[in-house]
């Protein structure tokens, strides 16, 4: 900016604002707080960026059932706590260290790329910046299905030829290179190449399962760690291979999804024995003996809370199979039967295995479309899933159409972003913006630090969490699900004693920003 540009600036006081493209409301007819944001070829809301920060300048982001979307304000440090016995008050402490994040992201299903093809090429762009560009959410990671999930068109395998243990013919698909790998690239490049892919398979060909079907309740046939778990380790290596072959290598893997599943599309069941088991014998060593797949991080478990902890446990306790672990990934259905706490008990357990959720997404219904209540949702289990040692969240689809889909058995979800193939535009949900007050400022190797709360109690319905970044800045991120309350927040940063008051608003989310000092 120029002196004379600066100049104006002050002088109007809006230049700030004015520069950053802000919601196109789309209000859901007689529901006032329906809102969604209109995106176009030309025009999409974005980001605030966050600026030079002053040392006693505090960024505030907010989001709300009233409409705002990432609203950004600037608020000062005073210098002395003022700390009424009424107000709340947050504490950040950086000398209190915990876990590091790996990354925030969402999955590359079939559907988010059948949906993006029915948008002109100008506005399936502006999506994929809306999650992985400048003016974006941040995303850091991606989650790849090993062909077919119930969020595909149709059931297929890489390989359905029966028998076929040596995976002769086994190939990509029609799916992977229209649906998956275009769009993995843009996010590849729009990430300087940083963005971390991990892989998992919804369930083996129908051919090596005792069912006969990829679809449906059964295993994997034949003798626990024989040869149809050997075909299925080759079949994974094969993915990564043929990725590879395509310019893009992976990061992770989880080694199957959901193997408790009892649903009625692609699925396969597998006790803690046998992944344990197929670990060892099958897909650890075979992994480990190429130099495409040799450092590819293993997720194990990648099923709900409930399970989490015996089915950990057991496969962790053989310690041929605890060599290949680097990490327990878990999915969020179900998790209000089970304290989050489950997590940090996995975590006291396993200390050097990281704990990454791996899917999340609430269900379609008629009145989705705008619904704030799912961002609350949201924001409450990632800021329970982060005090207990999460390191990142992951979203299911990225992109759906207005009815959820498509879902080949009509399992239809929410996502953060919905096309309209008439219009072609899309419309940002709530949980775009949930997801993007954690994923913007909490970038890989960013470290969750003490934040204290007083004067909250438990049915306050007020959550908070605290981070350090990598670029230095302190980062506070709090939700209020209360229906009316607002809450005066005393903000503190311990390293200084300065404090800052906030109020966050009822059905509200906040990210606050500043300058770590001791940078
Ligand atoms: C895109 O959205 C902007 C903002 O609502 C609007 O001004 C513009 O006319 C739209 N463009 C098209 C092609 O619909
Ligand atoms: C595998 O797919 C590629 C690309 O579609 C095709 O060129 C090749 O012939 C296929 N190979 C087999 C064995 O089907
Ligand atoms: C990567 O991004 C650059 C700059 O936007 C663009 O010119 C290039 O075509 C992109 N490459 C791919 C493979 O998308
Ligand atoms: C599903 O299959 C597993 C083993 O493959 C079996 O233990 C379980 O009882 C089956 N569940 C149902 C509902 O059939
Ligand atoms: C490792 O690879 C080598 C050469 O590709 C092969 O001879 C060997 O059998 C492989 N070992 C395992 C455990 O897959
Ligand atoms: C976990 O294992 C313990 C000991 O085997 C058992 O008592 C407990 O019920 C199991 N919990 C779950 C949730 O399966
Ligand atoms: C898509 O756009 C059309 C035309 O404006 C409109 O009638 C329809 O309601 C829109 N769909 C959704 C889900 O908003
Ligand atoms: C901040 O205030 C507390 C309590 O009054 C005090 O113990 C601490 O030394 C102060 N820290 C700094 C950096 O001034």
């Amino acid at each position: 900016m120029s002196r004379w540009t600066v100049l104006f600036c002050v002088l109007l006081a809006v230049c700030a604002s004015a520069a950053v493209k802000t919601c196109v409301q789309k209000v859901t007819p007689g529901l006032s707080q329906r809102i969604q944001c209109v995106c176009n070829a030309t025009y999409c809301d974005e980001f605030p960026p966050l600026g030079t920060l002053g040392d006693d300048d505090v960024a505030v982001y907010k989001s709300s059932i009233d409409g705002k979307r990432f609203e950004r304000t600037t608020v000062k440090f005073g210098s002395t706590a003022a700390r009424s016995a009424k107000t709340i008050t947050v504490t950040l402490d950086d000398t209190v260290r915990y876990q590091h994040i790996i990354g925030f992201g969402a999955a590359f299903t079939d559907a988010t790329g059948y949906n993006l093809n029915k948008l002109p090429q100008a506005v399936r762009d502006v999506a994929m910046n809306a999650y992985f560009g400048e003016g974006g959410i941040g995303y850091s990671t991606g989650r790849v299905p090993i062909a077919s999930t119930d969020f595909s068109l149709t059931k297929y395998s890489y390989d359905d030829v029966a028998g076929d243990f040596a995976l002769k013919n086994w190939n990509l698909t029609n799916e992977d290179f229209q649906y998956k790998i275009p769009y993995i690239k843009q996010a590849q490049n729009l990430t300087n190449g940083e963005i971390k892919l991990f892989s998992t398979p919804w369930s083996a060909p129908g051919w090596m399962k005792t069912n006969n079907d990829m679809q449906g309740n059964g295993t994997i046939k034949g003798e626990v760690g024989g040869d149809y778990y050997q075909a299925f380790a080759l079949y994974q290596y094969k993915f990564f291979e043929a990725y590879h072959n395509n310019g893009i290598d992976f990061w992770g893997l989880t080694v199957l999804n959901e193997p408790f599943s009892q649903g009625t599309w692609q699925i396969m069941t597998l006790s803690a024995q046998q992944e344990a088991a197929f670990l060892k014998n099958n897909l650890g060593p075979l992994l480990k003996n190429s130099s495409i797949t040799k450092d590819i991080k293993i997720m194990i478990h990648d099923d709900q809370r409930d399970a989490i902890f015996n089915y950990s446990n057991t496969i962790i306790s053989d310690p041929d199979a605890a060599k290949y672990v680097d990490g327990i990934a878990v999915h969020w259905y179900m998790d209000e039967q089970t304290s989050p706490t489950i997590l940090t008990d996995v975590h006291n357990a396993h200390p050097d295995k990281f704990i990454l959720p791996t899917e999340a997404c609430t269900y379609a219904a008629k009145d989705m479309l705008g619904d704030w209540s799912r961002a609350l949702q949201y924001s409450y289990d990632i800021i329970t899933d982060l005090q207990n040692w999460a390191t990142g969240w992951t979203d299911w689809n990225l992109v759906l159409d207005p009815q959820g889909g498509p879902n080949w058995v009509g399992n239809y979800v929410d996502a953060p972003l919905i096309i309209n193939a008439t219009t072609g535009e899309f419309y940002k949900q709530p949980i775009y913006y949930a997801m993007g007050h954690f994923s913007k400022f909490l970038q890989p190797l960013s470290q969750r630090v003490s934040l204290k709360i007083e004067n909250y109690i438990a049915t306050d319905y007020l959550e908070v969490v605290g981070f350090v970044t990598p670029d230095h800045h302190r980062v506070a991120i709090l939700d209020n699900r209360q229906a009316a309350a607002t809450y005066t927040i005393n903000l503190v940063d311990a390293a200084t004693n300065k404090t800052t008051s906030i109020d966050i608003e009822p059905r509200s989310i906040a990210t606050i920003v500043w300058n770590s000092p001791s940078a």
